[in-house]
C-alpha cells in the first residue's frame, strides 16, 4: 500500500514536470513507435517546447563561451536553439525525424538576420552520416527523449560526429527519480556510463541556474571532450 502509494507520487511529481499535456504526448508515444513524434507535432502536444531558446546556451554564446566552427542540435524541434547560436563564425544544422517541426522551424525562422548560418534537415540522429563532423554539439531534452536501451548507440553517434577536438554539451533533465517517459528521468551516471567508455570525459558539470520554471533544480549542464579515441581501440 505505501509503496503504491510512493509510485503514485513519483509518477504525479513526472507529469508535473512538464504539464498540461504530458501524459497525453507519452500516450502517443507508446501507441506509435513508428511515428508518434510526428504525431505529436500535428496534434500539438508538445509539452517539452519553451517557445524560446534555452536561456543558458544563449547566454554561453553571448560571453564567447561556445565553440566556433560547425555546431549540431540533435533532434531540434522548432529549432530555437540552432538559430540562437547561428552566427558568421558559427554554422549551425538542426536534426529532426519530424516533418511538421522543420516546416514550422523554417516558417518561423527564414526571415531570420542570421539565416545564412543554420540550417534544418530532416535526418535520423541514429542513421545519420554527414559529410563533415562537429566542433560542438548541443543535447538538450533529446537524451531523455529517447528510449533508454538507445543511449549507448547515442554516446557512439556522438562521437562519430564530433571532431576528435570538439565538445559536446549536455543540458542533463529531467534529474528526478520518476518512472516511465519519455522524458525519462537522468542522472549524471546515466551520461557517464555511456559517454567514458566512447573516451569522453566531463571537463565540467554545474547546475543550470538558469533553467526556466519547473524544471529549476532539475537541470545540469555538462561539458564533455574526447579525451582518447576509445577504450575499445
Ligand atoms: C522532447 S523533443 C525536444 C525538442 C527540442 N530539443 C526542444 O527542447 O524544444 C524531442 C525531439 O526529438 C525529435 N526526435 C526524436 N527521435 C529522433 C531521432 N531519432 N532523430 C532526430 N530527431 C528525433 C522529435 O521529433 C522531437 O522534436
Amino acid at each position: 500500500m505505501a509503496t503504491e502509494q510512493m509510485q503514485g507520487e513519483t509518477e504525479e511529481t513526472a507529469a508535473t514536470l512538464l504539464l498540461p499535456n504530458l501524459l497525453a504526448f507519452q500516450e502517443l508515444i507508446h501507441s506509435f513507435p513508428e511515428d508518434g513524434w510526428e504525431k505529436c507535432w500535428e496534434q500539438g502536444l508538445t509539452p517539452w517546447d519553451l517557445g524560446k531558446p534555452t536561456p543558458i546556451l544563449q547566454q554561453l554564446h553571448q560571453m564567447g563561451a561556445l565553440p566556433k566552427g560547425r555546431a549540431l542540435v540533435p533532434g531540434c524541434g522548432m529549432g530555437y536553439d540552432v538559430v540562437s547560436i547561428a552566427c558568421p563564425e558559427r554554422y549551425v544544422v538542426g536534426i529532426d525525424i519530424s516533418e511538421i517541426a522543420l516546416n514550422r522551424a523554417v516558417q518561423l525562422f527564414s526571415s531570420s538576420p542570421n539565416v545564412n548560418h543554420f540550417i534544418f534537415l530532416k535526418e535520423d540522429f541514429f542513421t545519420w552520416h554527414p559529410t563533415e563532423l562537429f566542433d560542438l554539439i548541443f543535447d538538450y531534452t533529446f537524451f531523455c527523449a529517447i528510449e533508454p536501451e538507445m543511449r549507448v548507440a547515442w554516446a557512439e553517434q556522438m562521437s562519430g560526429l564530433l571532431r576528435p577536438d570538439g565538445e559536446l554539451i549536455t543540458l542533463m533533465f529531467p534529474i528526478s527519480d520518476h518512472i516511465g517517459g519519455p522524458p525519462y528521468k537522468v542522472s549524471i551516471s546515466d551520461y557517464e556510463e555511456v559517454l567514458c567508455p566512447m573516451g569522453f570525459e566531463a571537463i565540467s558539470i554545474m547546475d543550470n541556474e538558469l533553467a526556466v520554471g519547473p524544471r529549476k533544480g532539475k537541470e545540469k549542464i555538462g561539458r564533455w571532450r574526447k579525451i582518447r579515441v576509445n577504450s575499445l581501440l
